[in-house]
């Protein structure tokens, strides 16, 4: 394209989008306690089988007694903060992060607790893990820190490396039986077993794959709203003064 008819349309674009104003109310960000969800994101009720606006993955549902809580489509994943812009969630399991006995129960696999698709336990974690049941002598050595307090049966803690869905940690576990939990942290000093607690309440981080979801950072910036069409299961940016995009392929304005 010749470089004066590009700037023409590049123009032309602008003066559209100041002309223009925002779409519908629709797709507006909503607010869960002090969660701001916006696109993929979305809240449903549970009642609702079309989204409005966001991803059906990425229904929230927020339960509102008690403080506002944010979970995803009502199951036991807690969503704790959204990063945008790198694609990423801060969420915790309530198995695990509620009460103080939490550390009780953590002898399940998180990978396949949860729904995965379109998400995955960023490798950025790092496994917490838990030993029990263990045939006579109890774990020793530096690392290992005694997790057992309330629980029923003698459990130790071990902080191991990158958590990897499908592998576990490499890590002397003698003859006891366990388990590994994803873990960010949020400092790293606070990073040790004798945390464990507290890693286990401030929860994982998950990301989702951009490619699924749409680009929809562009489409923002395009002055359009992102919105995921279930009936052609796609994404789709929403134009000011435009009918659900007449241009299928269209991932902008302009
Ligand atoms: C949101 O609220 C929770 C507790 O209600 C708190 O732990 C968290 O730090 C808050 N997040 C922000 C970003 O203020
Ligand atoms: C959702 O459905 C339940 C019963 O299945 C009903 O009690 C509730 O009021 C409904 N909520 C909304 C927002 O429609
Ligand atoms: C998130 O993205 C920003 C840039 O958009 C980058 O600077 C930052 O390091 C990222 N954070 C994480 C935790 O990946
Ligand atoms: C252990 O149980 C006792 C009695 O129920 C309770 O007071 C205490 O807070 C518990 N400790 C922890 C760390 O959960
Ligand atoms: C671990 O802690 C529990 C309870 O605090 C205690 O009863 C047990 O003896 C400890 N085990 C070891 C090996 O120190
Ligand atoms: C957890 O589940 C995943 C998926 O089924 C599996 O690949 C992995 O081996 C399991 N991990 C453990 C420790 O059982
Ligand atoms: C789109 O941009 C506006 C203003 O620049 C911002 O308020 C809004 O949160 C953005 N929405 C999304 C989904 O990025
Ligand atoms: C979704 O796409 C279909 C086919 O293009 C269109 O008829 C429909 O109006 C769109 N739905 C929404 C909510 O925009």
């Amino acid at each position: 394209m010749h470089p004066t008819l590009l700037l023409l349309l590049l123009v032309t674009c602008l003066l559209l989008l100041h002309l223009r104003g925002r779409v519908s109310a629709d797709c507006e960000p909503a607010t869960c306690g002090n969660l701001t969800l916006r696109y993929p994101f979305w809240l449903g009720s549970g009642n609702q089988t079309l989204s409005p606006c966001g991803h059906p993955a990425f229904e929230v549902w927020c339960n509102d007694d008690g403080g506002s809580v944010a979970s995803l489509k009502g199951s036991s994943i807690h969503v704790l903060g959204v990063d945008y812009a790198n694609n990423s969630f801060v969420c915790s399991h309530t198995r695990i992060a509620s009460g103080d006995d939490g550390v009780c129960s953590t002898d399940f696999n998180m990978s396949v607790s949860i729904a995965l698709s379109p998400f995955t336990i960023s490798p950025r974690n790092r496994a917490l893990c838990f030993l029990s049941k263990c045939d006579g002598s109890a774990p020793s050595g530096p690392g290992f820190v005694n997790a057992t307090s309330n629980c029923s049966a003698p459990i130790y803690a071990y902080l191991g490396g990158t958590y990897y869905w499908d592998r576990p940690p490499a890590i002397a576990t003698g003859r006891c039986e366990y388990s590994y939990i994803p873990v960010l942290g949020r400092e790293a000093a606070a990073m040790t077993a004798a945390n464990y607690r507290r890693l286990l309440k401030d929860g994982f981080l998950m990301e989702w794959e951009a490619a699924g979801v749409g680009d929809c950072a562009a489409c923002n910036a395009s002055g359009g709203q992102c919105q995921y069409n279930n009936t052609v299961a796609a994404f789709r940016c929403l134009c000011p003064d435009e009918s659900p995009s007449s241009h299928a392929d269209f991932k902008l304005c302009c």
